[in-house]
C-alpha cells in the first residue's frame, strides 16, 4: 500500500489485514497513525533512494496506490515494483475526464492528455486546480500502464463517502445539520447523486485483485442509487435534529456566487456531474449500498472518535452560519 493512513487507503488496509492479508505500508509518517498489524515502512514516494529501501528484498502479490498524483513519481514506484508485484491498483479519478463535470462520462470519454513522465511534487496538490489534479492523474494511469502493462486496475471514482472520510463533505453536513434551525438545502430534493462508499470502493478493490480484474473503472453508485434529499433527510434523521429544509434553486445559488462543490458540499449545477456511467463497475461486482447507511455509519464514525484527520482543503468547504442566514433572507424576500 503506497499511502495507507488517511481515509481511503487507511480503510482498505484495516478490511485487507480483517480479511487475513498480510499488508506492508509505505509513507512518511506525517499523516494520521499506522494501522496496527500491518508492516510499516517509512519513506517518501518522491525519493529514489526511500523507493529503493522499500523493495529491497520485499516482494508482493498486488500493489494498491492511494498516494499517486505526479506521473514522473508515479512511474517511478510502478518500475521499481513492476518485477517485485504481481498487480497494480491505481486510484484515480473522475477528474480525468476534461467533459466532467459539463457532460455525463463513461471510460470511453476522452481523458487528459498528459506524458507519463510529467514531473514535480505533490506537496500542494490538496489545491491544485480540478484541470492540473485531472490531467496528472491521466499521466499517473498512464506512468502505471506502462510499467505493469495488462496487470493495472485503475478505478476512477466520482466523491467517496463514509467513516473516515477528511474532506469535509457529509461530515459538514452532519454537523450542520445537527445545529437544527432552518438549513438552506440546494436546489431540488429529487437531485440524484452518486456517491460511492468508502467500504463499497474497497471491497470492489479487494474483489478485482482477488478476480484478476484489470481495466479502468468509473466508480460511482449507479445513476439514480439516492438523491440529495434522501442524503439530507437521513442525516436529520441520525442526529435526531429538527431542523427545517429550506430548498433554494440552483439559479439563486449561482447568480449569487456561492461556490460550488465546497461552499455547499456535494452541490454543483453540470449537467453531468452526477451522470457518470459505472455500468462497467457494477457489472465487474460492484455494489452500493443506500446512502443511509452511509449516513448513519459516518455519524457513528463521528460521535465515537475525534472526527477527520486535517486535510488542506476542509476549510474550503462548508457554508458560514452567517452567509447562510444572509442567503435566506434574500431568497425569502424573492
Ligand atoms: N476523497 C474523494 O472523494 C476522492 C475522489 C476521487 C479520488 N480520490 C483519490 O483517492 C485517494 C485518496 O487517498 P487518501 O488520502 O484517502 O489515501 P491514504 O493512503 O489513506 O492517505 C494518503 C497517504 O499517502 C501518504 N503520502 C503522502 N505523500 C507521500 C509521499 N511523498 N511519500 C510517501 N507517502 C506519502 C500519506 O502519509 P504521509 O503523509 O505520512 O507520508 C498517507 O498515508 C487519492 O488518490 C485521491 O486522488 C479521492
Amino acid at each position: 500500500m503506497l499511502g495507507g493512513t488517511r481515509f481511503v487507503g487507511r480503510v482498505f488496509v484495516e478490511e485487507a489485514l480483517a480479511q487475513g492479508h498480510q499488508v506492508t505500508t509505505f509513507n512518511r509518517g506525517q499523516t494520521g497513525q499506522d494501522v496496527p498489524g500491518a508492516e510499516v515502512v517509512r519513506g517518501d514516494r518522491e525519493n529514489g533512494s526511500d523507493l529503493l529501501a522499500l523493495v529491497q528484498g520485499r516482494e508482493w502479490d498486488w500493489v494498491v496506490d492511494t498516494s499517486g498524483y505526479v506521473p514522473q513519481v508515479v512511474g517511478n514506484a510502478a518500475r521499481l515494483l513492476s518485477d517485485r508485484a504481481g498487480a497494480y491498483v491505481f486510484l484515480s479519478t473522475i477528474s480525468v475526464y476534461p467533459g466532467w463535470p459539463a457532460e455525463p462520462v463513461d471510460e470511453d470519454s476522452a481523458v487528459y492528455d498528459c506524458p507519463p513522465d510529467a514531473a514535480g511534487t505533490a506537496e500542494d496538490e490538496a489545491n491544485w486546480s480540478a484541470a492540473q489534479y485531472g490531467a496528472y492523474k491521466a499521466g499517473c494511469e498512464r506512468a502505471v500502464q506502462e510499467a505493469f502493462e495488462g496487470r493495472v486496475t485503475v478505478l476512477r471514482p466520482g466523491v467517496i463517502l463514509g467513516p473516515q472520510e477528511n474532506v469535509g463533505r457529509l461530515t459538514w453536513w452532519l454537523r450542520r445539520i445537527a445545529q437544527g434551525g432552518r438549513v438552506l438545502a440546494p436546489g431540488q430534493p429529487a437531485k440524484q447523486i452518486q456517491p460511492v462508499d468508502i467500504r463499497d470502493l474497497t471491497a470492489f478493490t479487494l474483489s478485482c485483485l482477488q478476480r484478476g480484474t484489470t481495466g479502468a473503472f468509473n466508480v460511482t453508485a449507479p445513476r439514480g442509487h439516492a438523491t440529495f434529499g434522501e442524503m439530507l433527510e437521513a442525516c436529520r434523521t441520525v442526529t435526531g435534529s429538527q431542523a427545517e429544509f429550506a430548498w433554494v434553486d440552483d439559479a439563486f445559488l449561482v447568480e449569487h456566487d456561492v461556490r460550488q462543490w465546497t461552499e455547499i458540499p456535494l452541490w454543483r449545477t453540470p449537467l453531468g456531474t452526477w451522470e457518470v456511467g459505472a455500468a462497467a463497475a457494477a457489472a465487474a461486482g460492484l455494489t452500493c449500498r443506500p446512502i443511509a447507511a452511509t449516513v448513519r455509519d459516518t455519524h457513528l464514525w463521528l460521535t465515537e472518535t475525534n472526527g477527520p484527520l486535517s486535510y488542506g482543503r476542509q476549510a474550503h468547504h462548508g457554508l458560514s452560519r452567517q452567509r447562510e442566514h444572509e442567503l435566506l433572507e434574500a431568497w425569502d424576500r424573492c
